[in-house]
């Protein structure tokens, strides 16, 4: 087999990657170590930038989003001392689309299948090889059945627990990490929605979040010890604790019913540089995760999907190498400036195990400052709405 770009994994970055080659007249092949149904049933954050939604719009699959999706010219941030609204409107004239991940990436499957791309799926072993080189392959098993790929370029849209990080030699690598000391406690549910718009609460009890899909499906989290599990939270549990940490005259109306998802995720920030070695790219989940406060993780992904889509237009249609080249320099200063902002959000807003008096004092003086001074409040709906690609 052979395509001009092979690309690994179809999550949102290698699905919308896919897209926009193809209707650029640039073949791919995908490979998913997963089945569909198995990638459709992952739940994931749900707020879009204004870049993302651009995106999506230019890619052809921006019809149900446009439809289906809420925008949201602002948001609530919660302390003890009572909520403020944050207006994203009068602070910087922008807005973010609220609309599942996973109705995104149902989106681009469909899309992909209008187009006729080919998409294996239960795809096993994928072996990257001569990626530093002008000829790359990959190696796989589908349907019990060893197969080479040979391609152009290899797009590792394979997320953090890839192959493709990993091909790249650990002496190119480089990796930052920090690991937060909690996790987010998640739940779904057909109920309607708290608020109008999606409430961030900082509490002496820990982080809460109030958002939303659409009128009739909550989504909601709540900070919670590394250690705890599932099952140590019964659908009950869970809401008393969440009634407790919301403001008041929110938790007092709130509609509770069975969760239809619950799960526990640690946070982590992590980039890897360079994002490109030789003919391989990384994208997403498979060079860089965000802790889930703010939301950057897809809206990330389909940031560095536009600087490799973009390179990969000039090269086959103009005939210059300069986009590629830039990819990964392009791409680390946009993920830097949205690693910054999640770090600083998730900093803001939990209780760490080691909090003292003085950092819970800055920590009150930050949001105060965010509701009393414009100036913080623009750098933050700035950074919210998501920065300049
Ligand atoms: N071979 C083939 N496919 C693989 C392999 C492999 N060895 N390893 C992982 N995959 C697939 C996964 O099954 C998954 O479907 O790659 C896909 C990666 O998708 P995501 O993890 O969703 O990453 P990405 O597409 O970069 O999306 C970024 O979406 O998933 C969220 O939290 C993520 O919000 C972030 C955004
Ligand atoms: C979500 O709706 O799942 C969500 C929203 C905002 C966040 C994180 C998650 O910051």
């Amino acid at each position: 087999m052979r395509t001009q770009v092979a690309i690994i994994g179809a999550g949102p970055s290698g699905l919308l990657l896919s897209q926009l080659l193809n209707k650029a007249g640039i073949t791919t092949v995908v490979l998913e170590r997963q089945s569909r149904e198995h990638v459709l049933s992952r739940i994931r954050a749900g707020v879009l930038e204004e870049g993302c939604v651009d995106m999506l719009r230019k890619a052809g699959v921006a019809d149900r989003m446009d439809k289906e999706g809420h925008p949201h010219d602002g948001c609530y941030l919660s302390t003890e001392q009572g909520k403020f609204r944050v207006s994203f409107k009068e602070a910087c004239g922008k807005r973010v689309m609220v609309y599942g991940q996973t109705e995104v990436t149902r989106d681009l499957y469909a899309a992909q299948d209008a187009l006729g791309a080919t998409i294996l799926h239960n795809v096993e072993d994928v072996v990257i090889h001569d990626a530093n080189s002008d000829s790359p392959y990959l190696t796989f098993v589908h349907g019990g059945v060893a197969q080479r790929l040979d391609c152009d370029f290899v797009a590792g849209c394979d997320g953090f627990h890839g192959v493709s990080r990993k091909t790249i030699p650990s002496d190119v690598r480089k990796e930052y990490e920090r690991v937060y000391p909690f996790g987010w406690l998640g739940v779904l549910s057909r109920t309607a929605p708290a608020a109008e718009e999606l409430i961030y609460c900082n509490h002496p009890r820990g982080f809460a979040l109030a958002s939303m899909r659409n009128e009739r499906l909550s989504r909601y989290y709540i900070q919670v010890p590394l250690t705890d599990k599932v099952e140590d939270w019964s659908d009950d549990a869970f809401w008393a604790e969440l009634k407790r940490r919301m403001p008041p005259d929110v938790a007092a109306t709130m509609e509770t019913g069975p969760s239809i998802e619950k799960s526990i995720a640690p946070l982590r920030s992590f980039v890897t540089e360079p994002m490109r070695w030789g003919r391989l790219f990384l994208v997403g989940d498979a060079a860089h995760i965000v802790p889930p406060t703010g939301a950057k993780g897809l809206n990330l992904a389909a940031s560095d999907v536009h600087y490799l889509f973009e390179g990969l237009r000039q090269h086959y249609h103009d005939g210059t190498d300069d986009g590629i080249d830039s990819y990964s320099q392009k791409a680390l200063t946009r993920i830097w400036a949205a690693m910054r902002f999640s770090w600083w959000m998730t900093t803001m807003l939990h209780r760490f195990p080691d909090q003292s008096d003085f950092d819970q004092k800055v920590q009150e003086s930050e949001l105060h400052q965010i509701q009393r001074v414009e100036a913080a409040r623009v750098t933050m709906a700035l950074n919210y709405v998501g920065l300049p690609y």
